[in-house]
């Protein structure tokens, strides 16, 4: 494997593998280290948090904290977080910049709209595009006065105080919509409630725990209603260690699968069910995937996951609930896939086409260079394999999860493989390629 410069974007070249083989540890959960950092910064006192992600994503939100005045200090696997309470943020002096990350902006939005000034917040050319009317609303109908191009899209000025308490029922299954209404019901005076029809990721809630909140969960006939009641004091999360990231893992589970000769052992990985789905829907075709030494830390369980190759056979139709449960790993999924002996269909995966970037199309289009037979549904795709892979130039989209599900691709293609844009990568795994590399060595 070899980077070329290619202007500002950078070429990864990756031909097949015979035999992958590795014991390590993953950088933290992107979702549990932009948490984190939040969470330490509303909170009273020190945190110290550790196997914080590498990714650029989770150093958008550090940037941004720090611009509201937030004391961090960033070491070699050590980020220390100066809490400011429930109201020491300043207002920024300049534009804050959530870069490529739509948790920093979504999230931060919520917060933000509960301070006593002004703040204005956009990211990249990616950012832009994406939906913030789902914020939007939300935080206006609690009080909130927010300006937006065209209503919907980034950079967002936000005039926040006077929060009143709400209960919102969001439109699509939405982990970030939760959090950040979640968290501007930290500052209002009364009771925040979000009704969620179908489950999403819970790391705002467990992380609410962590932090001393009062937080109430009941099951009704209309969804899961999560409650939070407004200026709590919060605790710092003081010494935390981030859970390694699955969703990296994801590519590098996959990739132990696909490989002829293959064995990898992934350290410390968290588990938390909302997010483990793919290990399941693996397991069904044949994935040889143990979860070893189950433990909780810091109310999130973590384990070990060794993986092997693997024979992968059965059909697999996966719509509904459960998509939004491994909705970050649908690309390498649908790479999976093309090695199984059967047919994968995803519908009810719109959201897909509205992240970083459309990926129901990069998908299918980087399937199509390869010579992959695939159909695309405006909510999906169906493809069935086995079929054969035929190394081709890869876009990227700018995206780093297409950028990594092709480079895995490329270990089982004949030929060469080019990762056009490959540098997208390290929005959530800068180590991607490099960690690649160690395991074919
Ligand atoms: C995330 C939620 C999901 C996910 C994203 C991270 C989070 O987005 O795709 O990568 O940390 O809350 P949505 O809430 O838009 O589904």
């Amino acid at each position: 494997m070899s980077v070329a410069p290619e202007s500002s974007r950078s070429v990864v070249k990756i031909t097949s593998a015979v035999s992958l083989r590795g014991d390590f540890h993953l950088p933290g959960d992107k979702s549990i280290s932009h948490r984190s950092a939040m969470f330490a910064a509303i909170g009273a006192g020190t945190s110290r948090l550790r196997n914080y992600s590498s990714a650029r994503d989770c150093q958008s939100t550090l940037d941004c904290l720090e611009a509201l005045g937030i004391v961090v200090k960033r070491e070699p696997g050590l980020i220390t977080v100066e809490g400011a309470g429930i109201d020491g943020l300043r207002a920024p002096t300049q534009m804050l910049d959530a870069g490529n990350s739509g948790t920093t902006i979504r999230l931060l939005s919520g917060i933000l709209a509960g301070q006593n000034f002004t703040s204005e917040i956009t990211g990249d050319e990616s950012i832009q595009r994406r939906p913030m009317k789902r914020i939007i609303e939300p935080l206006v109908a609690m009080g909130a006065r927010i300006e937006a191009r065209e209503s919907n899209f980034a950079p967002l000025t936000i005039h926040g105080g006077n929060l009143q308490a709400f209960t919102y029922t969001p439109p699509m299954a939405s982990a970030q919509v939760k959090s950040c209404v979640l968290l501007a019901g930290l500052f209002t005076d009364g009771k925040t409630t979000v009704i969620e029809k179908t489950p999403t990721r819970n790391h705002t809630e467990v992380m609410l725990r962590e932090v001393g909140a009062a937080l109430q969960i009941e099951t009704a006939a209309d969804g899961q209603h999560i409650s939070v009641a407004g200026r709590q004091p919060l605790k710092a999360l003081g010494d935390y260690t981030v859970a390694g990231d699955l969703s990296s893992a994801a590519f590098f589970l996959v990739a132990a699968l696909i490989t002829p000769d293959a064995e990898l052992r992934l350290r410390h990985i968290g588990v938390n069910p909302s997010r483990t789905a793919l290990l399941d829907v693996l397991t069904s075709i044949g994935a040889r995937i143990e979860v070893e030494n189950p433990r909780l830390a810091h109310g999130e369980p973590v384990s070990d996951l060794r993986v092997q190759s693997s024979t992968l056979r059965g059909d697999l139709e996966l719509s509904g609930a459960v998509i939004a449960n491994l909705i970050d790993e649908i690309p390498i999924l649908a790479v999976a896939a093309t090695q199984l002996d059967g047919t994968l269909t995803i519908r009810d995966a719109r959201e897909l086409r509205v992240k970083e970037s459309d990926r129901i199309r990069a998908i299918v289009d980087n399937l199509q260079k390869m010579g992959v037979v695939v159909e695309e549904f405006e909510d999906g795709l169906r493809l069935s394999g086995k079929q054969k892979l035929q190394g081709a130039a890869i876009e990227s989209y700018g995206d780093h999860r297409i950028a990594m599900a092709f480079a895995v691709a490329g270990l089982v293609a004949e030929g060469e493989t080019e990762i056009h844009g490959a540098e997208a990568a390290s929005v959530s795994l800068p180590e991607f390629y490099q960690l690649i590399a160690n395991c074919r060595a």
